[in-house]
């Protein structure tokens, strides 16, 4: 099976990071995915964004989960792009499942839980994908493992993928512990054999994040079974031609 590629914060080399445009733009790349980021604003709507703070990617600052949801869609999300996206604004994770779920587009949820307080964050987001049904099309993953592990507990059905900077020696061994289906190996620790050993412990490994088309190239040479890129469209053309 050709390996999945999956466009990281949308096609996020090109346009503005998180956000409808950057999916429809992944989209029409014919990236098989899209991996985004998802919080919580202050009213616990699960909004999509990277950092915990507004400054670097929209017009506002701050903490975002100290806003409101009609506040954060006051902010434009373009910062430090083109004022081509001036329309362009925080997503809703219900906004996206909306525009996609009759699509054959998959999705890769990441909780951003690791270094600011989200009180139920899994249960929320698990909700969503189910009133979607998403579950099939659908791999949450996560830094905080335990987070991960409170997912499966909530739906055993729904697949994981345990993210890491590293490196982990044995990667398999936590991903078992936590009882994650996957793992997200950035591309520096990416290895034709952790590839091979990651297989034998039925574990599916995707890179991230696979920008260049040399690590592109390198990352389909070791087997992986899907990439994480702001670039689909290169992944693409390269996939194609092998
Ligand atoms: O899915 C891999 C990647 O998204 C994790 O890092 O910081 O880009 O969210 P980050
Ligand atoms: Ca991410």
């Amino acid at each position: 099976m050709n390996p999945l590629i999956y466009a990281h914060r949308g096609a996020s080399g090109l346009f503005p990071e998180n956000t409808m445009e950057s999916f429809y733009a992944a989209v029409r790349r014919r990236a098989d995915g899209i991996e985004l980021d998802v919080q919580l604003s202050r009213d616990d709507k699960l909004v999509v964004i990277h950092d915990h703070t507004l400054d670097r990617t929209t017009t506002g600052s701050g903490l975002v989960r100290r806003h409101t949801l009609q506040e954060l869609r006051q902010f434009r999300a373009d910062r430090g792009s083109s004022s081509r996206y001036s329309r362009a604004r925080i997503p809703t994770l219900r906004e996206v499942f909306h525009a996609f779920a009759d699509t054959p587009l998959h999705f890769i949820i990441e909780l951003k839980n690791f270094l600011s307080d989200q009180p139920h964050l899994e249960e929320l987001v698990i909700e969503q994908i189910r009133r979607y049904h998403l579950t099939d099309r659908t791999i949450i993953s996560s830094f905080n493992f335990d987070s991960l592990l409170r997912i499966k507990q909530l739906d055993p059905a729904q697949t994981t993928g345990l993210l890491y900077v590293g490196p982990i020696p044995r990667p398999w061994e936590v991903a078992k512990r936590y009882a994650a289906d996957q793992l997200h190996v950035p591309m520096d620790q990416l290895s034709a054999q952790l590839v091979k050993d990651s297989h034998k412990h039925d574990l599916t490994v995707l890179g991230w994040t696979v920008n260049s088309s040399k690590d592109i190239q390198d990352a389909f040479d070791m087997g992986v079974d899907g990439l994480i890129t702001n670039y689909p469209g290169r992944a693409r053309k390269i996939l194609r031609a092998r």
